[in-house]
């Protein structure tokens, strides 16, 4: 798999500026883009071109290639763009095997590749566009398009009746993305075992053939594959020591995992990328697919990744509903650094990746971090005691 994208880089030139042009001078390469290979590659155009001549599948001998590209083809051998079959390319050999055998469509590759942060800092990235806040951002951003698309008022539209409200109404309502934990108050044990129950833990299995079994769960799931594993960072859960798990859905049951080089705070802070609204949840769930379990039907498919980042959202809105319930706060980022998180949980990125990170455990007395309550469902106003 490969992709080589036109890439141009705008500098400042003071040369251009003085000579009355616009202060930019442009740089413009070819950069190529290889799953297997996991970082940018920057290729000349001889490369481009030996690149779209030599095979995918077939093996090429280098005799049949003409001498004047020796020097490009062992460049691309080195670099990991082009496989070759001797033991001096068993590297990158194997990281391309590893690739082709996990099933991706090539687009959702390179995306899973090259999205993923090593040392992403959310907030900051906030201050530098100076769009922290909403009349911030309004104002650098200028207005958003609409709150909702608003049909026109003929004839043909169905007014809906509004329902009376339940319980159910209720909890949907309750429903506020937490950014404001209280790291004191530890999380009981059965609270944190109830709520990995009712989102993670399979229900019920089938065995729908010989080895091939689909388990029930509380959320959809494309194919019934539910690829997505719970790999848990846990600070303030009494009873269990704090550190990484992983969540063994069939037996509920936690699986320590080493401790992380880096002390478990901190971790959890680079890994929401520095939110620190986020970073002293009681109870962090990295979302981690096996991305082979959904391609092994959906094979090399256009949609398959789509579908595991849906299903992503879907055990997070189980997840947030269910801490409602339990009178905790949830969260989910997508702002994730993934990269020092695969390392501390040892996974491998295009066989399993972190899609999101959700939280949950109990809220603080006080909303420091803003929180999106109009109905004052969690918070009352400040001045409501007054
Ligand atoms: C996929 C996804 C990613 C999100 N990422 C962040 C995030 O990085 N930081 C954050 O503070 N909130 C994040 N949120 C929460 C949204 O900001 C929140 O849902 C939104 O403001 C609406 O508020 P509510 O969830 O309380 O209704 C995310 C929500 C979703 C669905």
């Amino acid at each position: 798999m490969l992709y080589i994208e036109p890439r141009e880089t705008l500098d400042f030139d003071l040369g251009s500026l003085l000579s009355g042009g616009d202060g930019l001078s442009a740089q413009r390469r070819w950069v190529a883009l290889a799953p297997h290979v996991g970082e940018e590659v920057e290729v000349d155009a001889a490369a481009c071109t030996l690149l779209g001549e030599i095979s995918a599948h077939a093996w090429t001998d280098t005799k049949d290639l003409p001498e004047s590209a020796r020097p490009v083809w062992r460049r691309l051998l080195k670099q990991g763009l082009l496989i070759g079959k001797g033991p001096t390319h068993a590297h990158w050999r194997a990281r391309d095997e590893h690739v082709r055998s996990l099933h991706w469509h090539p687009l959702g590759a390179t995306l899973q590749a090259f999205t993923r942060w090593q040392d992403n800092d959310a907030v900051q990235a906030m201050k530098d566009v100076g769009a922290e806040t909403v009349p911030e951002m309004r104002q650098v951003l200028g207005a958003p398009p609409s709150e909702a698309y608003v049909d026109g008022d003929d004839e043909a539209g169905i007014d809906l009746p509004w329902a009376q409200g339940n319980g159910f109404d209720d909890l949907l309502l309750s429903r506020v993305t937490c950014r404001n934990f209280d790291a004191a108050r530890p999380l009981p044990f059965t609270m944190f075992s109830q709520l990995m129950q009712r989102v993670f833990a399979a229900q019920d299995k089938i065995e729908g053939a010989p080895d091939t079994t689909f388990l029930k769960k509380t959320s959809p799931s494309g194919g019934g594959l539910h690829p997505v594993e719970a790999y848990c960072l846990l600070q303030h859960v009494e009873g269990i020591a704090p550190g990484l798990y992983h969540y063994d859905c069939v037996r509920h049951r936690l699986a320590p995992l080493p401790d992380p080089a880096m002390p478990l705070d901190e971790l959890a802070s680079v890994g929401v990328a520095y939110q620190h609204w986020f970073s002293n949840a009681h109870a962090m769930v990295m979302l981690v697919p096996r991305f082979d379990r959904t391609f092994w039907k959906y094979r090399q498919h256009m949609k398959g990744y789509r579908v595991i980042a849906l299903e992503s959202g879907h055990l997070s809105q189980t997840l947030y509903l269910a801490a409602t319930e339990a009178g905790l706060g949830a969260f989910i980022t997508a702002a994730v650094n993934e990269k020092p998180l695969e390392e501390a949980f040892g996974l491998q990125p295009m066989s399993q990746g972190v899609m999101a990170i959700c939280g949950f455990g109990w809220r603080g007395e006080v909303m420091d971090t803003t929180e999106l309550d109009p109905q004052n469902r969690i918070w009352q106003p400040a001045d409501a005691d007054a």
